[in-house]
């Protein structure tokens, strides 16, 4: 008997009864405050015996356990189960829907996201963030949500435009593995006629990335070889996403997308380094005194900057949290949505004094200022 199905549904809570061992009942249930684990409570007459274990063991610690019963009712995200062992051990599962949506408990799953189960994204399947029926594996749920969390963002934009055909661009795609999802999200999905190019320098990075898109079908995904700031494109571009585009990258990104009036933006940052090495911190002591409190100042410095660059530029800027699929737990995104609305004060005033006090002018600064 294999549980994947149940597994991946995340069961909140699991009741395994009618006894064929010495306990009695065994609960299994998610441990709060801790959704990583979950506690399997094994009642004799008398008395309770606890052990905790972690989400990726649930298969196999329900394997075992099942061994001393006959009969599983579970709570999950979507179902309601109830497994069987008949006398002649012929194990008979059924589900019905979950319609009381059972509290998920530690995991929290309340809402329902963009992306379902069962929805198979080939590029999930690669990540193994699902299996090849669109169930997502337990031990990598927190990654699903957090990609989900990353297509609820440019949903909330898109959402507002009245919009078929979507021109896009990723600058510095690397691997892509969001740029795919993406596209699977848009075109497949939401139904829409996108054209999306991913950019990078590493030439092969790109043909594995043409490779995998032509192995997904995706017709109008392409990925070209070539530096952001040479980068020309003979349509225009709705909407430009830099994720983790090194230190200057992501200026020459925004520069590009300032350029081609862009709807869109979506840039997360990283390596920030211009500001660090270049700005002057003598005068602003409570900026710099010490070493990686520099570093972390500096970053949020240059895209405080960068935010207030693009609300000059006609943007409306929010700041929100990003992950990334390879390492660093947190980023932030910067988002920016063009309407056109006048610059405000607070903008203005987060340009003079990055540039006044630390007396530097940024690469977004000066490349906005060439055009
Ligand atoms: C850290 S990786 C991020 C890849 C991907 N966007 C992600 O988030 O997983 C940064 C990528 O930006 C590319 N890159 C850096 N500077 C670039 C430039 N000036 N033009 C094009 N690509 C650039 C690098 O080659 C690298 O693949």
């Amino acid at each position: 008997m294999e549980f994947i199905a149940l597994i991946a549904d995340l069961p909140v809570r699991l009741i395994l009864s009618n006894p064929l061992g010495e306990h009695r009942k065994s609960e299994i249930r998610r441990i709060s405050g801790q959704p990583d684990f979950y506690q399997c409570s094994r009642f004799t007459e008398k008395q309770v015996f606890h052990v905790n274990f972690p989400i990726e063991k649930l298969h196999e610690f329900l394997m075992k356990e099942f061994s001393q019963y006959r009969q599983i009712d579970a709570w999950g995200f979507q179902y309601v189960w109830n497994v069987k062992r008949t006398k002649k051990d012929k194990i008979l599962v059924s589900k019905k829907a979950n319609e009381l949506k059972v509290e998920a408990g530690a995991h929290n799953r309340k809402k329902s996201y963009i992306l379902q189960e069962k929805m198979v994204v080939p590029a999930l399947v690669d990540l193994k963030i699902m299996d090849s029926e669109g169930n997502v594996l337990p031990s990598r749920y927190d990654k699903f949500k957090q990609i989900n969390r990353f297509l609820e963002m440019i949903e909330d934009v898109i959402e507002n435009e009245d919009k078929k055909q979507w021109n896009i661009v990723d600058f510095g795609c690397g691997k892509s593995y969001l740029t795919f999802i993406v596209y699977d999200y848009l075109t497949r999905i939401r139904k829409l006629d996108v054209t999306m190019t991913g950019l990078d320098l590493k030439a092969d990075v790109i043909s594995a990335c043409n490779l995998t898109a032509q192995r997904y079908g995706y017709e109008q995904l392409n990925f070209k070889l070539g530096d952001i700031k040479d980068y020309q494109s003979d349509r225009d571009i709705d909407m430009v996403i830099s994720l983790h585009a090194c230190n200057t990258a992501t200026d020459y990104a925004l520069n590009q997308a300032v350029r081609w009036n862009a709807k869109i933006i979506m840039a997360v940052p990283c390596c920030h380094k211009e500001l660090l090495h270049t700005g002057d911190f003598s005068g602003v002591a409570m900026f710099g005194a010490y070493g990686l409190s520099k570093e972390r100042i500096s970053a949020l410095l240059t895209d405080n900057y960068r935010a207030a660059l693009l609300e000059k530029m006609g943007y409306r800027v929010d700041m929100l949290e990003m992950f990334d699929l390879s390492h660093s737990p947190k980023n932030i995104l910067i988002r920016a949505i063009k309407c056109d609305r006048k610059q405000s004060q607070k903008s203005k005033d987060v340009i003079e004094q990055i540039e006044g006090h630390l007396k530097v002018r940024l690469t977004l600064g000066r490349l906005l200022e060439d055009e």
